[in-house]
């Protein structure tokens, strides 16, 4: 798939031709992108090319961008994987016999997951219905949930037989702890709306009329922030976990400095 771009360039209709096969489509106005999940009659189930997909759009996201929506078309937010890709529809099916091809394949698949982390914006997913196995790790993987109150958060895969290999199981963990993630996992149980809250896997929830409005006024809260200390605080909040509290100190003096020449021009 080539590079994602709304541009206007003559590769655009290719590209968003690539995003239609995809089940994607990418809106972009000014500096809000919103990537939205777009196979509703299948419940906006995912297959390899929705993955590459992804990355594509992230690869080549307008450098003006600061916020990127990510949400699902028609009655929920997604299905997870295209349960059709198990029988080898998709394009690089591996069995796993060939371990470097099948770790370079799932790799390839997990960078559409990856750029949401990305400094230079914040990604927030806006989740409403079922979000399972691949959907509940896209919305892991986003810096902010927003959950309607029908939102139905359910790690399958381990009932599939697989393990979340969608980037999903590091901020599963630091999220929700080692011992409720077991539980969530090795149940593949469904979480509601109300435990979601409590447990922080969503930021906000609301009534499920008043998704979009919730997250236009986040989206306009964080634009509303300056941009240059909103990449260096999301790099900061990122490294914490991994730091220790002196190398922590350091960064923070480092971040500082550099929005103080930016602020005071030296
Ligand atoms: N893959 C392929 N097709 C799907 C998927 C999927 N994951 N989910 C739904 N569909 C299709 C259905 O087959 C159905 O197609 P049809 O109209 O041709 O019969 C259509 O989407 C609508 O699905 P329904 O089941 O009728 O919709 P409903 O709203 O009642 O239920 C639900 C939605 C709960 C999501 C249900 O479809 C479901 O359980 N899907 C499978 C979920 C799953 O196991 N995903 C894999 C997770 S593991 C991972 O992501 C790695």
């Amino acid at each position: 798939m080539g590079d994602a771009t709304t541009t206007g360039r003559p590769e655009t209709a290719r590209a968003d031709a690539g995003l239609e096969k995809a089940g994607l489509r990418l809106d972009v106005d000014g500096a809000v992108a919103t990537v939205t999940l777009n196979r509703p009659e299948r419940r906006n189930a995912m297959t390899f090319d929705t993955w590459r997909g992804l990355a594509a759009i992230g690869r080549s996201l307008p450098s003006d961008v600061r916020v990127v929506v990510l949400r699902g078309e028609g009655p929920c937010f997604s299905a997870g994987i295209d349960l059709g890709m198990f029988s080898g529809e998709g394009e690089g099916f591996t069995d796993g016999s060939d371990a470097e091809a099948t770790d370079r394949f799932i790799a390839e698949l997990q960078e559409g997951y990856t750029w949401l982390r990305r400094p230079d914006i914040v990604t927030v997913a806006a989740v409403h219905g079922h979000a399972i196995g691949g959907g509940f790790q896209l919305a892991l993987a986003c810096d902010i949930r927003v959950a309607a109150d029908d939102v139905k958060f359910c790690m399958k895969e381990p009932a599939l037989g697989l393990v979340p290999d969608l980037t999903g199981t590091k901020p599963l963990v630091e999220i929700i702890g080692i011992g409720r993630a077991l539980e969530l996992c090795l149940t593949a149980r469904t979480v509601h709306a109300d435990e979601a809250a409590r447990l922080g896997l969503a930021e906000i929830v609301v009534p499920r009329d008043g998704l979009d409005g919730a997250v236009g006024d986040l989206v306009a809260s964080l634009l509303a922030v300056n941009p240059g200390a909103a990449v260096a605080t999301k790099r900061l909040l990122w490294e914490a976990a991994e730091n220790t509290l002196e190398q922590q100190c350091a960064a923070e003096r480092r971040e500082q400095i550099g929005r103080l020449r930016q602020l005071f021009g030296k």
